[in-house]
């Protein structure tokens, strides 16, 4: 009786260790994958801005050459990299104000849709605009955008003979 008493203990005991062990093993898995989380790479509210800056600017040359195929591209670019800002930079201020600028991205991608040049030019004029809102909302005022005097690249052809 006494010889199954203890060997009971020891079960417990070595059973109560396995377990300690375990636990630590755990700990240590998560510690080691929330660094590797927190040195992960991630793009940031300025990096997302300067794709979207590009895109701005392509975005205008294919609209104005009635490219709306490029045009549909360019605008889902911009709604991308704006979805990146609302994904990744959720520890910046600013994301709070992303929302302006949903209207006139509708509203210009309605334009594209109908193939309306006018409308086109008018919405586009809209959403520059509202960039410069914002950026005056978040103390950037000094970022000034404007509508593209030149296309930033002379390697892509804008205007397409259909
Ligand atoms: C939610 C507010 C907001 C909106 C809307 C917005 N921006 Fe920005 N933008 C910022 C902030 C904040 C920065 C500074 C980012 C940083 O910290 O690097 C910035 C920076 C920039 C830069 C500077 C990037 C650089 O490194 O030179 C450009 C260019 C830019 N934005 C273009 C645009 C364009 C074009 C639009 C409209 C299609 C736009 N932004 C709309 C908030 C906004």
């Amino acid at each position: 009786m006494k010889i199954l008493a203890i060997l009971g203990m020891i079960l417990l005991f070595n059973s109560c260790n396995d377990q300690t062990a375990e636990v630590q093993r755990l700990q240590s898995q998560v510690d080691s994958l929330r660094s590797q989380l927190d040195s992960t790479y991630k793009p940031g509210f300025g990096e997302f801005m300067s794709e979207i800056q590009v895109h701005h600017e392509k975005l205008w040359f294919a609209g104005i050459n009635q490219n709306w195929k490029l045009a549909d591209f360019e605008i889902n670019e911009i709604k991308e990299s704006l979805g990146g800002i609302k994904s990744y930079c959720t520890d910046r201020p600013e994301s709070k104000y992303l929302g302006m600028i949903d209207p006139p991205m509708d509203s210009l991608a309605a334009a594209i849709q109908t193939k309306d040049l006018p409308k086109f030019k008018a919405g586009f004029t809209v959403l520059t605009q509202t960039c410069n809102s914002c950026h005056q909302e978040v103390n950037h005022g000094f970022n000034v955008i404007q509508i593209p005097e030149t296309p930033p690249f002379t390697d892509q052809v804008f205007k397409i003979s259909h």
